[in-house]
């Protein structure tokens, strides 16, 4: 029995592909690389010592995904293909729906025709919208506010109604805060296209020279020292609650909703002077104008997944900031070409 990983070549998906092939899974990963490389699967090897089948392909490839099912035998879909940039989901949102949505419902269409009614899905803090209300819980008020964070909320609900359709599914909705880090060996890690548009790989891009320096969007939003706070969580910690999330599969759940954070918030000054604290460098910042669409705060209550899935975040921003600078020191241009 197999695991299939959708987008198992990107971000996350490598991390927990670590995590699975350490925990004894077989997997078979799905990637059409079109934000990702190659030579981050052959890391995983690498870094594992197991190899697994990998098929370059897109999601909305209904024959392909059919013959994957036919030829392997997948007992549960790990499901991270989609695109992830908010700014360009608001340009080009068509491209956002197409590549999640119907990439999402054409797979749940080969797993219903294939028998396969077990998943795991990325879903992400940004469903809660500009939600004032803190700590974020899983029953938190839902309301996407970008292209990007409507897909995840759409996805999230065609689950929900195939579930109320029949209900021997088994769905597991894994609401992300802000993953950020590497794995400690520096093998593996993200390796974004162009800028970075998110904080952490945007500050460890300044750190090794290839950026001049950080703009902080905004001091003055109402937190102690005026910048936003966010839940930053280790790809490590996101990787293994994964793990965590298949095993609870087993006891036939029906449909469940879990937020993955820390519960903890760090303000963007605070991750800078991690940063410092963790690597010994000091990253020249300008205060700028607020980023529009940008909540004050946002952090988790990640109680839930520590009473149900027996899944807590052990590592701290200190740690995230010190293997975000081992894989960046060791990879200035990430994969390369
Ligand atoms: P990523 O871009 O690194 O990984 C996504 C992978 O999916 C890439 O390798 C890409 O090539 C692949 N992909 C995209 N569309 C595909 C398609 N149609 N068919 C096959 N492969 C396809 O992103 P990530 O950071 O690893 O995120 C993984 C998932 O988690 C995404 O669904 C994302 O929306 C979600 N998420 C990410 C964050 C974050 O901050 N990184 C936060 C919350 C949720
Ligand atoms: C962003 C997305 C969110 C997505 C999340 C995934 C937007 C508006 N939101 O959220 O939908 O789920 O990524 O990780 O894009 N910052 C700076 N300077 C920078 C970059 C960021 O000051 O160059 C600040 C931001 O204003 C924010 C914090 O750092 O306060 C974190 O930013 P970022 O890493 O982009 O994450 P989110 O804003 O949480």
């Amino acid at each position: 029995m197999a695991v299939l990983v959708t987008g198992g070549a990107g971000y996350i998906g490598s991390h927990t592909c670590v995590q699975l092939l350490e925990a004894g899974y077989d997997i078979v990963v799905i990637d059409n690389l079109s934000n990702s490389k190659m030579e981050a699967v052959r890391r995983v090897k690498e870094l594992t010592g197991k190899d697994f089948a990998f098929i370059k392909g897109d999601i909305r490839d209904s024959a392909l995904l059919d013959e994957i099912f036919r030829k392997y035998d997948i007992e549960s879909v790990v499901h991270f293909a989609g695109l992830k940039a908010v700014g360009e989901s608001v340009s080009v949102p068509l491209r956002y729906y197409h590549n999640n949505v119907t990439g999402s419902i054409m797979l749940f269409e080969s797993m219903q025709r294939n028998g396969v009614k077990n998943i795991v899905f990325s879903s992400s803090a940004t469903v809660y919208g500009m939600a004032e209300k803190m700590p974020l819980r899983e029953d938190s008020p839902l309301g996407a506010v970008n292209p990007y964070g409507r897909t995840k909320l759409m996805i999230e609900d065609i689950l929900r109604d195939i579930y109320v359709s029949d209900n021997s599914w088994n769905i597991i909705l894994l609401r992300y805060f802000n993953p950020v880090g590497a794995h400690p060996s520096g093998r593996i890690g993200e390796d974004p296209n162009g800028i970075p548009n998110n904080l952490m790989p945007y500050i460890s891009q300044v750190a090794v020279g290839k950026l001049k320096e950080l703009s902080v969007f905004g001091n003055d939003y109402p937190t102690p020292d005026g910048t936003c706070i966010r839940d930053y969580i280790h790809v490590m910690d996101l990787a293994d609650g994964h793990v965590k999330a298949l095993e609870k599969l087993r006891e036939d759940p029906g449909v469940v909703v879990y937020n993955l954070g820390t519960g903890k918030g760090s303000s963007v000054m605070e991750m800078i002077a991690a940063f410092a604290e963790a690597t010994g460098i000091k990253i020249p910042y300008r205060i700028t104008g607020r980023r529009p669409g940008d909540a004050p705060v946002s952090y988790a209550d990640p109680s839930k997944a520590e009473k149900e899935l027996g899944w807590k975040a052990k590592r701290d921003i200190i740690d995230m900031c010190r293997d975000l600078w081992t894989w960046q020191s060791q990879n200035p241009d990430g994969y390369g070409d």
